[in-house]
């Protein structure tokens, strides 16, 4: 079992980073492995749309997309949270996503998916301050496209609404050990 998880809040201490800690403790309780990407501290440029990664395969920027890349080659299961701004997923995890374009060439134009070996599962974790009925609507279409791209099922999704204060998470404990059982759960399969 290799799982990685990537954080897309900037937010240090809040709700995503605590959620995805208690997820990790899950991981453990296990003893599953894990890599944790924080998206926000990471060197990733924005994706230019040139068509290099179409023709062969590879982007032109050498940054840290290329460990991450290689990392999701041989995940088993691949989590991603971010925080709801605007409807969607943050801005830094959508710089990942957008650099995933290099492996949805790699899969639908050089027939060289990633990770082939083994159906790999995806899973979504966000945070919302509002209540609304739409609002993770964004994020999870984009996931949906994005995990196919990193050629694994989005199966699964831990999402909260009316959470807005740093940290607000952390004094749910229902929440938190949910969070937990998610860990344990995706770390099992
Ligand atoms: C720029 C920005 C945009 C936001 N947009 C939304 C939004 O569209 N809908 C919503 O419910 N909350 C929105 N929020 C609130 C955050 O989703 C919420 O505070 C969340 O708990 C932050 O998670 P974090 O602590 O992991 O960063 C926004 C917050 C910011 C800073």
């Amino acid at each position: 079992m290799n799982c990685i998880l990537f954080q897309g809040s900037a937010r240090k201490g809040g709700n995503t980073d605590n959620l995805l800690q208690k997820i990790i403790q899950g991981i453990e309780n296990v003893q599953g492995n894990y890599k944790l990407y924080s998206l926000p501290d990471l060197d990733i440029h924005p994706c230019i749309g040139c068509g290099s990664c179409e023709a062969n395969g590879e982007c032109i920027f050498k940054d840290d997309m290329y460990d991450i890349y290689q990392s999701i080659s041989v995940a088993d299961q691949i989590i991603v949270a971010s925080p709801i701004y605007f409807y969607n997923l943050t801005a830094q995890t959508k710089l990942f996503i957008d650099r995933c374009q290099t492996l949805w060439s790699r899969k639908y134009l050089l027939n060289s998916p990633a990770g082939n070996i083994h159906e790999r599962k995806g899973y979504l974790v966000s945070v919302a301050a509002t209540h609304g009925k739409r609002v993770f609507e964004g994020a999870k279409l984009t996931m949906r496209y994005a995990f196919d791209a990193m050629n694994c099922t989005y199966t699964d999704n831990l999402l909260i609404k009316g959470m807005d204060q740093k940290g607000a998470v952390a004094a749910d404990a229902t929440l938190l050990q949910k969070a937990v059982a998610l860990g344990e759960s995706i770390a099992a399969n």
